[in-house]
């Protein structure tokens, strides 16, 4: 018995002494000691997932960043940065740093397609090279019919719904489902119809609420996936939270993806939607396996929906609250004279229209936390300090799009007219210090597909309707959800309270 607690006191005394000189090293001697930041950071990597775990990283960086400057330590080895001077060698085009281990945690280990986890550089160029024809604009053009329809479905629903409180966030997710889905499978899960997002919303967040703490702490993800497949293994699946595969969204499109292989080569090549273009392109290009051509189709849904739903939801919330942009955009489209067909082609011509989707996913960018990159071995010198290699640093797009340096001292406010005011000088640096849809070197391949449909939406929305957000006030009164946001790598409102009544004309 005396042996026993003898041995189980050192132990323990052992444990303490190990974690003491951990901290103090991390603290006093490691080569990232000199960078400023708050104390436990320095210490454990635990600091960090918990303040993760509080999901404010849209509001805690920049605070972060107005207390201890341009550059501080958030992890015993990982930097938040906010000086615009290391954006290009961190995410230019030519950059040598990979994504960060927090990308591991995404995606399945048994696949060799992934593009936002691919840490093997030509490996990723390879494949998004291979898959871009089908995401280019001039491609997307031909499924704008397919854009229109379930725009035109979510158009009459509206109509009568008129003059109700309804949820915007919600109503952006569930239309971004049936959009997306339209576009790839030239049909709908209906979802706007059915008034129901049928457990998609709660299960993506659920999927990367677990991914933002998780892929922090990378060995200890490793032993989870090999005990989540353990389990998987014995059937005991309900045990682990779930991942993306379980969406049921994502069911429909593997539905969908086995009917379309079962298809003649005829018959699947006459689809004029995304898929079909996939399926086309594939047989021009035989090198793209048909396993990548099907995660690149789920990854439409998977990696667009609830992006594309915070986006249009920020947006229209962004214009109808800020005086006079509502009926300066309506204008701009009664004087264009294509209320009848908002086509891209016309609609990329519609310049305040273009500069209120700029501002606003500058100002509410969906990624809301540091998109983190691994430095590669030579190291960088980062104010002064010289940083070993395999640091990971990373700057937040929230802290980067609100930078007084790149869009002035109202940076902090939704202002369109910045984008139409700027200098060709101004204008071009705005454009490339934007990280709304991903780094000059690892960009969303979705962009485009997700510009065509913000675009169309907004017009859209505001051609037909007069929105009205909700005060908080008057919320309350109305005994409604209260607004709220959060993020867990990417940003999400939630209770964006909005009322649409019916336009009588376009310039009312
Ligand atoms: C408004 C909607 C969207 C926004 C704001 C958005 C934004 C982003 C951002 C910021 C990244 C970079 C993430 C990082 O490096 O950490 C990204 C990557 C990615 N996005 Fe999108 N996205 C949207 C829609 C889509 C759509 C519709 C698709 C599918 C076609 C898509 C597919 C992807 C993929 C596969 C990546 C990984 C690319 C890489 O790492 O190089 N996204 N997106």
């Amino acid at each position: 018995m005396y042996n026993i607690t003898i041995y189980v006191v050192s132990a323990v005394c052992l444990g303490l002494l190990y974690i003491t000189a951990v901290a103090v090293y991390n603290r006093f001697f490691h080569p990232l000691s000199n960078i400023p930041g708050p104390l436990l950071a320095s210490w454990t990597r635990l600091w960090l997932v918990y303040r993760t775990i509080q999901r404010r990283s849209h509001l805690s960086d920049l605070s972060l960043h107005a207390r201890y400057g341009p550059c501080v330590r958030i992890a015993p080895n990982e930097l938040l940065i906010s000086n615009i001077h290391y954006f290009k060698t961190i995410y230019g085009t030519d950059t040598k740093f990979s994504k960060s281990t927090w990308y591991d945690s995404i995606g399945s280990d048994e696949s060799d397609f992934n593009l936002l986890a691919e840490s093997n550089l030509s490996k990723y160029w390879q494949q998004k090279r291979l898959i871009s024809p089908v995401f280019t604009t001039q491609a997307l053009r031909q499924h704008q019919a397919l854009l229109a329809r379930a725009l035109n479905t979510f158009i009459t629903k509206f109509k009568n719904k008129a003059n109700e409180p309804q949820d915007l966030v919600r109503w952006m997710n569930i239309l971004a489902l049936d959009v997306l889905t339209e576009m790839t499978w030239s049909c709908s899960p209906n979802y706007v119809l059915a008034e129901d997002d049928n457990g998609n919303c709660a299960d993506i967040d659920r999927f990367w609420q677990h991914l933002s703490w998780i892929g922090l702490l990378p060995t200890f993800n490793r032993c989870y996936k090999r005990v989540q497949k353990l389990l998987e293994n014995v059937g005991l699946t309900f045990l682990y939270k779930p991942d993306t595969g379980r969406l049921s969204i994502i069911q429909f499109y593997i539905s969908q993806i086995v009917a379309r292989s079962k298809e003649s080569p005829e018959l699947a090549s006459g689809h004029r939607d995304i898929a079909g273009t996939m399926h086309n392109h594939r047989a021009m290009k035989p090198e793209l396996k048909k396993e990548w051509a099907d995660i690149m189709l789920l990854h439409v849904v998977g990696a667009g929906f609830d992006t594309l739903g915070a986006t249009l939801a920020s947006c229209i919330s962004l214009i109808s609250q800020t005086p006079g942009c509502q009926s300066r955009l309506v204008q701009e489209i009664s004087d264009a004279g294509i209320d009848e067909d908002l086509e891209h082609e016309n609609l990329k011509g519609l310049m305040y229209l273009q500069a209120c989707i700029r501002e606003s996913i500058r100002l509410k960018p969906v990624v809301a936390t540091s998109m983190s990159r691994t430095i590669p071995m030579q190291g960088m010198w980062v104010e002064g300090n010289a940083i070993p290699g395999g640091t990971i640093i990373g700057m937040n797009p929230v802290v980067l799009h609100r930078s007084r340096e790149l869009f002035g001292d109202d940076a902090g406010c939704f202002r369109p007219e910045r984008w139409l005011e700027a200098s060709k000088e101004q204008h071009d640096a705005m454009e490339y210090y934007d990280l709304s849809f991903g780094s000059p070197a690892r960009s969303c391949p979705g962009k485009n597909l997700a510009l065509m449909i913000l675009c169309r939406t907004v017009a859209d929305v505001f051609r037909h309707f007069s929105v009205r957000i909700i005060r908080d006030s008057e919320v309350s009164r109305l005994g409604l959800p209260a607004f709220k946001e959060a993020s867990f790598f990417v940003y999400k409102p939630y209770n964006i309270w909005a009322e649409f009544t019916t336009r009588e004309k376009l310039s009312t």
